[in-house]
């Protein structure tokens, strides 16, 4: 396994400096950075063998369209998903769950049925769902969480009834890094034949996944929070519900074929990827996913595991500092707030002093309301972090805190 500095210096990013200040980068919720290797894909794409997917008779084009489906075999891989024709490439996981809401939406979800998210959820797990029950006339059901963010499962399952048609949850809180009960929201709504869509944008990067042992209906995340590219994102969908549900845009590569009569759409994958997707992306997240399987995925989390419980006892030392989300089960994210101190102005301290954190709603409103707060500082670690930079950050939080007495 390779060392704390050979994996660093894996990162060329991290060690730039901030206003003088070695950086310390505690925003990988946000996105993550990019290893030398995924930087030097990207390159060598748009140097050697850029050309459009599945489109030419030449070279290139079939460089670049065997990369682009070899990708796909890693992710596949990667997820453990049965087939390559269940994974879908799309911008993201903004765009994968606004397919699914759209295409389920309209095969599956009619007036007054019921779709249960939870009060953790990203925006992006809220709104494309409320864009579907304004269309359909269906409506939203919200598993409530306790005062540590933790669902509630008898409340859950206290919701789930003969009206409910798909159950979509996070695997993990992006606001607060608590991890959700996936496996037993997937068997209870499963024991009432309903499919469930879980989003894995905070949770591939540090717990990783298995589609298949989990029996997820539909997984999505984002390339660029597993060290790929942005612009890149995948949808996972068991075959059974891809082939059944309706395309969501239109245009070249998603189709059979065209006459202004009729046409008839691409098989799977394809089907759901029209136009010209972002391949270099997608290939170049082929190489972050390389990366991570070389590094190792539960070394990854070991030493993210270490970090929490290290920046937790720190943090938690602090006095005047509040933490949201206490869990035991949690990813190597701490949201917290300083007594009498507002949260913008310990994010611009720390920023100054080469910290980056994330502060504000996360684009996550709801469960910050939920906690009775405005948003808070979210500080998101990854594997590439240390113990040194979790003690600049504690001795930073007290320089804010001197600051402000
Ligand atoms: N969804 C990203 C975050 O949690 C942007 O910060």
């Amino acid at each position: 396994m390779k060392n704390i500095s050979e994996i660093r210096s894996d990162f060329p990013i991290l060690s730039e400096k901030v206003y003088g200040q070695p950086l310390v980068y505690f925003d990988n919720g946000a996105t993550t950075q990019k290893p030398e290797i995924v930087i030097n894909k990207l390159n060598e794409i748009y140097r050697k063998f850029n050309s459009n997917i599945h489109r030419g008779v030449h070279a290139l084009s079939d460089m670049a369209s065997e990369e682009y489906e070899a990708a796909r075999e890693k992710v596949r891989s990667f997820i453990n998903a049965d087939k390559k024709e269940e994974v879908v490439f799309t911008p993201g996981s903004t765009g994968s769950i606004n397919t699914i809401a759209f295409s389920f939406g309209e095969k599956f979800i009619h007036k007054d049925d019921e779709i249960i998210i939870s009060t953790l959820e990203h925006h992006a797990n809220i709104v494309p769902w409320q864009m579907l029950c304004e269309r359909k006339g269906s409506k939203l059901k919200i598993i409530p969480v306790n005062d540590n963010g933790e669902i509630l499962l008898d409340e859950y399952y206290k919701l789930l009834n003969r009206k409910t048609k798909i159950v979509a949850v996070t695997q993990v809180s992006n606001a607060l890094g608590v991890k959700v009960p996936v496996k037993e929201i997937v068997e209870a709504a499963h024991s009432a034949n309903i499919p469930v869509l879980i989003d894995g944008a905070q949770g591939i990067q540090h717990a990783g996944t298995d589609v298949k042992k989990e029996d997820f209906d539909f997984y999505v995340f984002s390339g660029h929070k597993i060290y790929g590219p942005a612009g890149i994102g995948v949808l996972y969908g068991k075959e059974k519900w891809l082939s059944e549900i309706p395309p969501y845009q239109g245009g070249g590569d998603m189709v059979e074929n065209v006459t202004f009569e009729k046409t008839t759409y691409g098989s799977l994958p394809f089907k759901f990827e029209a136009g010209t997707t972002n391949f270099p992306s997608a290939i170049a997240l082929g190489t972050a996913i390389d990366y991570v399987t070389l590094t190792g995925r539960e070394y990854i989390t070991e030493l993210e595991n270490d970090l929490l419980s290290y920046a937790t006892n720190r943090l938690s030392a602090i006095e005047g500092l509040k933490i949201y989300g206490n869990s035991p089960d949690k990813i190597s994210t701490i949201s917290f707030l300083l007594d009498g101190i507002h949260m913008y102005d310990t994010g611009m301290v720390l920023d100054k002093l080469g910290i980056a954190v994330r502060t504000g709603t996360h684009c996550a409103q709801p469960v910050m309301e939920r906690m009775g707060i405005n948003g808070t500082v979210r500080v998101s670690m990854c594997f590439y972090n240390t113990r040194e930079e979790v003690d600049a950050l504690g001795e930073g939080i007290e320089k804010v805190i001197r600051m402000f007495e």
